[in-house]
């Protein structure tokens, strides 16, 4: 039979205790949280029947998932980083919050502060040219009546073609394939760029191996991050995944949502490819406009307070 304690007067108290509750200092908020988690977590070892030996291995795996970096990386391949867009839509249907370009994941890549660029940019820094194929990316940021928003900041980021970012791979250079692109009066954003690479987590990194157990890949389809802002307009954070990718509806990341497929298109000709300044006639365009939903509130024109990289840091 089963025996459980957690529920007892002593280790309702020791919890109480651990997570200061006798003392008025720190924070009410964080005492809070960390009392419902110790309890949840007392519950799933009593419930389960949690080993020894399985409960100092989780100990351990959250030594190495930090040490290596990964826990924003588990987080969305455990689907929860998709909940958390769920669960925001499901507030958003409540408050009548509707209408526009669905949000979807951030990820753990963005990379603060890229170049400002006033209505289009070139965001590849030339040195995958062998191997790459040139794309153009371009747009309009609308408002919710389906108005041009000039002025918006399209802040957009991507892989190269080995599916890596700048800054986490350090062999690229500083903001490659990262811009901040700011509408013109049409509220057209441009970008020349290369398609990007899907790419997957790390073979022998921790979260791959949580996956293995799981019996699951741990592979993204291509896709373009973007963070889309404009005074009066509430802040957007999504993604664009690209038609034609193997993974596209079996992304470990559950990024990929409806409304946010790019129908890339690649074109093979060689004069038109000259005309836009493309050696080797072979090019790819992909056309995405995005909507914006009013912000109710000027806190809606910000993203999220996330911790983030920034170049240089
Ligand atoms: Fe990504």
């Amino acid at each position: 039979m089963t025996v459980k304690v957690s529920h007892t007067d002593d280790v309702q108290g020791l919890f109480r205790e651990a997570c200061g509750f006798n003392n008025d200092q720190g924070s009410p908020r964080l005492k809070q949280l960390m009392f419902r988690l110790v309890n949840d977590l007392a519950k799933i070892v009593e419930d389960l029947e949690v080993t020894e030996d399985e409960f100092w291995k989780a100990v351990d795996y959250l030594n190495r998932l930090g040490g290596r970096g990964e826990a924003g990386l588990l987080v969305p391949g455990l689907g929860l980083e998709h909940f958390l867009d769920l669960l925001q839509d499901a507030k958003d249907a409540r408050a009548g919050l509707t209408g526009g370009t669905p949000r979807t994941i951030e990820g753990p890549l963005y990379v603060a502060g890229a170049p400002v660029c006033q209505g289009e940019a070139r965001m590849d820094d030339g040195s995958e040219l062998d191997r790459a194929t040139v794309m153009f990316l371009q747009g309009v940021v609308r408002d919710a009546e389906g108005k041009p928003v000039a002025g918006a900041v399209v802040d957009l980021w991507h892989a190269n073609t080995l599916g890596n970012y700048s800054y986490f791979d350090k062999s690229q250079s500083d903001y490659n394939l990262r811009r901040r692109i700011v509408t013109d009066a049409e509220g057209r954003y441009r970008a020349r760029s290369i398609v990007p690479s899907g790419y997957g987590c790390s073979p022998d990194g921790p979260t791959q191996e949580c996956l293995n157990l799981l019996g699951r890949h741990g592979q993204r389809p291509a896709h373009i991050h973007f963070f889309i802002s404009a005074p009066g307009h509430r802040h957007l954070t999504t993604q664009i995944n690209l038609a034609g990718d193997r993974y596209l509806w079996d992304d470990f990341a559950y990024a990929t949502r409806e409304g946010l497929v790019g129908d890339i298109r690649f074109i093979e000709d060689t004069a038109a490819a000259r005309d836009r300044g493309v050696e080797g006639g072979r090019f790819a365009e992909l056309e995405f406009d995005f909507q914006l939903q009013k912000a109710v509130a000027p806190e809606a024109e910000k993203r999220s307070q996330r911790p983030r990289a920034l170049q240089g840091a």
